[in-house]
């Protein structure tokens, strides 16, 4: 049997004798594309190379492409496990022209691939053609199709276009006659929806461009752009009209019936295929980085998700089955698309998360929905009303229920669904009471209303396409811009700031504009780009690229990831009553607040440092996952005091700790609820500084600290401001502390020694003759007048005077050039009697100044001058003759 690789390889190897270069499948999630969900064909990749835009160094190519088709142009959900041949994942396999060869090369390599190659048998094949395309038709001719095989069809079947806009043009396919045993008619034909006739091949005459507004151009190259479906090639090879009968769905059918205990074949077929199908596109959409949620992508997922984990439920399932299978579907694809394997575990732990929190609601659901079926006249539409409860409260996307109500030949009322759910955004706005001013935030509604929120593509990439669905200048929206604006896409890289974590700035081009974007922020889930058009102009409707400015958000990424490590290190080194507080993570800078009452020594903030470092060394990846609030807070994961969670968080854990056994791993050292954006190894942070902490508010220490190159410039110069200083004292830096204390201690001998000496001097040199010394009244009094002494140097001068003289009251006057100050003492027995304010107070007014204070036994002043120092002596005099 010509197994699903085999046929891969071969479609590959034909290609590239016919010199077309071999590329790799693009991811799921197109980079280069914002009109598109997923990537629905092998030529969205190149889509670019069709218009001109884009030049590669091949002008023939050959994919084996990942697809999903489940929303957009392409949707193929509702039909999967109810015809043979549909999917939501699927392969494509494909071989391209830009601008080489055309229709009369293209027709016959398909023709040889599938009639020598692969062998088919011709006379079971039949092609179509554009009802105008006569070239095509005598093309077939040529190579051996009987004319009444090759059928004109005149309908958009035979126009492939990838979405609303882009390259497109005429085609023509390639069917197989699976035989009259199966129900179905030719192309064009009214039974032309069965199984026996299928298209395995279209080949697309790329030559025109489709635009927004309707109208269309003639491309400047033609080219080629050709799709087979692997699944169904390989259905045909293996003897079968039903993809599901090949050699790789069989064995996830087995899986899943083996993980039910259930038959794969009987009646429950149709559960196994549904199950099978979404466990590939959910597998491969989680591998790539896509999370179930209730928006974008995410809500695709989910949708899917949920669908197959309803039909599980139909086959009895007890406990949950989809993960139980991602084993199976690593064995079967994981060779050729090794993010299989490397995600597995992400892929097997998402999916369990999303079915046991499903089952929560599912049982209720259903029966909700049984009785209000029970209620309703035979034929009716499930009111819209009912629809969105099952929505809202249980967590039944529509199509799921409306997958539920198929089997039952029953429909819902979607305009009533719609209704209903306009509703309650409605409400959710009118209770809206964020940031920003008022007359804006309506703007934001208005467009998470009519466009949908944004969907954020910048966990996985810092580039990407996008197209604009708002400007907004002054408060108002507007067409068009040439200077500030606010930018809103339906898809962008750039992160809204959040969690302290600062929003991204970078660079939008469009065909006619570049602007420059500072900052990003969010209200009601739509992105705003704060930016200054720079060039050109910029207009609603364009598609732009979107540049993140890389070095700035890997310094904000290494921070944040720091942050995390450093609350970890906290609670390690001080204990478990740390809490986040708060917390900015710049591109220069981190900043943590955290509970904690007592300034932390410079041990702590040592070992913290020493601790953080450590897990950085270790270099593990930093991992993220999907959960709901009270799992990851069971995990133990760290979450905000007080935050608002909704009904689903990220949960980022990254480090090893040995043996804590805590943590998703069982040891994981940091396990937190975080939305933003993080290094993908802990290497990559580099090095963390801790500049120290400082009280915040009460109860609340902040450390803020750096990493990086921001953290090594800071030692470095650290380093050079200690060079310098070691090179001023000529002593090795080692040494210079011990040189410092030295070089201060002996600073203040001198300085003690100097203001000695400076005492003796003005006291009238080492003679320290006494100032001649009056008793008045029973009080020793001695005056003096000192040159070259300040008003500092009196207080040591009285001291030392009242300490020679025993009893009684002095005097200082320093004349101090221009300015005069004065200084009395009283020794203590005599403080009863005469307080040294009070002398104080009688001499400063005859020196030109007022007041000064201090202690019965020592009071300071100063003056203008010392020129009437005797009259201020005498002034002092009479206070103690005044005593009684
Ligand atoms: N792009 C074409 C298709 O998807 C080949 O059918």
């Amino acid at each position: 049997m010509t197994s699903l690789a085999d046929i891969r390889s071969t479609f590959l190897n034909y290609f590239e004798k016919q010199g077309h270069q071999i590329v790799a499948s693009s991811p799921l999630v197109p980079r280069n594309d914002p009109t598109l969900m997923f990537t629905n064909s092998g030529m969205v990749q190149f889509k670019n190379c069709f218009t001109g835009v884009e030049t590669r160094d091949y002008q023939r190519a050959t994919t084996a492409q990942k697809c999903v088709r489940a929303g957009g142009k392409h949707n193929d959900l509702d039909n999967v496990g109810y015809t043979a041949r549909h999917h939501t994942f699927f392969e494509m396999l494909g071989n391209f022209s830009f601008g080489d060869y055309f229709k009369s090369e293209a027709i016959p390599f398909a023709w040889e691939l599938v009639t020598k190659e692969f062998g088919v048998d011709p006379k079971r094949l039949l092609t179509t053609v554009y009802h105008t395309d006569d070239e095509a038709f005598e093309i077939w001719k040529k190579v051996g199709v009987p004319e009444d095989r090759i059928i004109r069809i005149d309908t958009s079947d035979n126009f492939w276009q990838m979405g609303p806009t882009g390259p497109c043009g005429p085609c023509t396919e390639i069917f197989y006659d699976h035989g009259d045993h199966i129900w179905g008619g030719p192309p064009g034909s009214p039974e032309e929806d069965g199984d026996r006739f299928i298209e395995i091949w279209n080949v697309v005459f790329m030559q025109n461009e489709q635009f927004e507004d309707g109208s269309m151009r003639a491309l400047d190259m033609q080219s080629i752009d050709t799709g087979m479906g692997l699944e169904r090639i390989a259905a045909l090879l293996q003897g079968s009209h039903d993809n599901y009968q090949t050699d790789l769905f069989k064995a996830l059918i087995e899986a899943s019936a083996h993980a039910t205990n259930t038959d794969p074949f009987g009646d429950q077929n149709v559960h196994h295929r549904v199950i099978s199908d979404h466990l590939r596109s959910t597998s491969f959409l989680i591998a790539e980085g896509v999370l179930p949620s209730n928006e974008g992508r995410g809500y695709v997922l989910r949708r899917i998700m949920r669908r197959a984990m309803r039909h599980a439920h139909l086959l009895g399932a007890k406990d949950p089955v989809m993960h139980k299978l991602v084993p199976a579907l690593v064995q079967q694809m994981g060779a050729a698309y090794p993010e299989l394997g490397q995600g597995q575990r992400l892929i097997e732990e998402t999916l369990l998360n999303e079915e046991v929190r499903f089952k929560q609601t599912l049982e209720r659901g259903l029966k909700l929905l049984d009785d209000e079926l029970s209620d309703l006249p035979d034929g009716d539409a499930l009111p819209g009303a009912a629809a969105f409860k099952l929505y809202d409260t249980y967590g039944f996307p529509l199509d799921l229920t409306q997958d539920a109500l198929r089997e039952k030949g029953r429909t819902v009322d979607t305009d009533g669904f719609d209704a209903a759910m306009a509703e309650q955004k409605a409400k959710a706005r009118a209770a809206w009471s964020g940031i920003g001013e008022a007359a804006d935030s309506a703007i934001w509604f208005d467009l998470a209303e009519q466009d949908g929120t944004t969907d954020f593509l910048g966990y996985d990439t810092l580039n990407a396409e996008g197209q604009i669905v708002g400007l907004v200048a002054g408060g108002e929206l507007v067409d068009s811009a040439d200077a500030d604006v606010q930018i809103v896409l339906n898809q962008t890289p750039f992160y809204a700031e959040a969690g302290g974590q600062v929003g991204d700035a970078g660079i939008l081009r469009t065909e006619t504009g570049v602007a420059e974007i500072t900052d990003t922020k969010k209200v009601a889930g739509v992105y705003i780009h704060f930016a200054k058009v720079t060039e050109g102009t910029i207009t609603k409707g364009q598609g732009a690229t979107l540049e993140v400015g890389v070095d700035r958000r890997s310094a904000i990424q290494a921070n944040h990831s720091a942050t995390h490590l450093l609350n970890e290190a906290l609670r390690e080194v001080l204990g478990d009553h740390i809490a986040q507080r708060g917390s900015l993570n710049a591109p220069d800078r981190l900043r943590f607040d955290f509970s904690h009452t007592k300034a932390l020594t410079s041990e702590e903030i040592a070992q913290v440092e020493r601790d953080v470092n450590a897990i950085i060394r270790q270099n593990t990846t930093v991992e993220t996952r999907i959960m709901t609030p009270d799992d990851a807070r069971a995990l133990g994961a760290q979450a905000l005091f007080g935050e608002k969670y909704g009904d689903e968080v990220r949960v980022v854990s990254m480090g090893r700790q040995d043996g804590s056994g805590k943590g998703l791993s069982g040891d994981t050292y940091s396990l937190e609820l975080c939305g933003g954006t993080h290094v993908k190894q802990l290497g990559e942070i580099g090095a963390f500084v801790a500049l120290g902490d400082s009280a915040s508010s009460a109860g609340v220490r902040r450390i803020e600290a750096l990493t990086g190159q921001a953290a090594l410039d800071y030692l470095r110069e650290q380093d050079k401001q200690l060079t310098e200083a070691a090179a001023v004292l000529k002593a090795p830096a080692s040494e210079l502390a011990a040189r410092v204390k030295a070089l201060m201690d002996e600073r203040k001998a001198l300085s003690n020694e100097v203001a000695q000496l400076r005492r003796e001097v003005a006291m009238g040199g080492g003679a320290k003759e006494a100032a001649p010394t009056e008793v008045i009244n029973g009080v020793a009094f001695q005056a003096q007048v000192l040159q070259g002494v300040t008003g500092k140097d009196l207080p040591a001068l009285i001291d030392e005077m009242k300490a020679q003289m025993e009893s009684g009251a002095v005097l200082l006057i320093a004349d101090a050039g221009g300015k005069a100050a004065v200084a009395v003492g009283v020794t203590k027995d005599m403080t009863d009697r005469v307080s040294a304010v009070d002398i104080l107070r009688a001499v400063t007014p005859e020196l030109g100044g007022k007041g000064g204070g201090g202690r019965p036994d020592m009071a300071q002043g100063g003056g203008a001058s010392a020129e009437n120092a005797e009259a201020a002596i005498s002034a002092a005099k009479s206070v103690l003759e005044g005593l009684k």
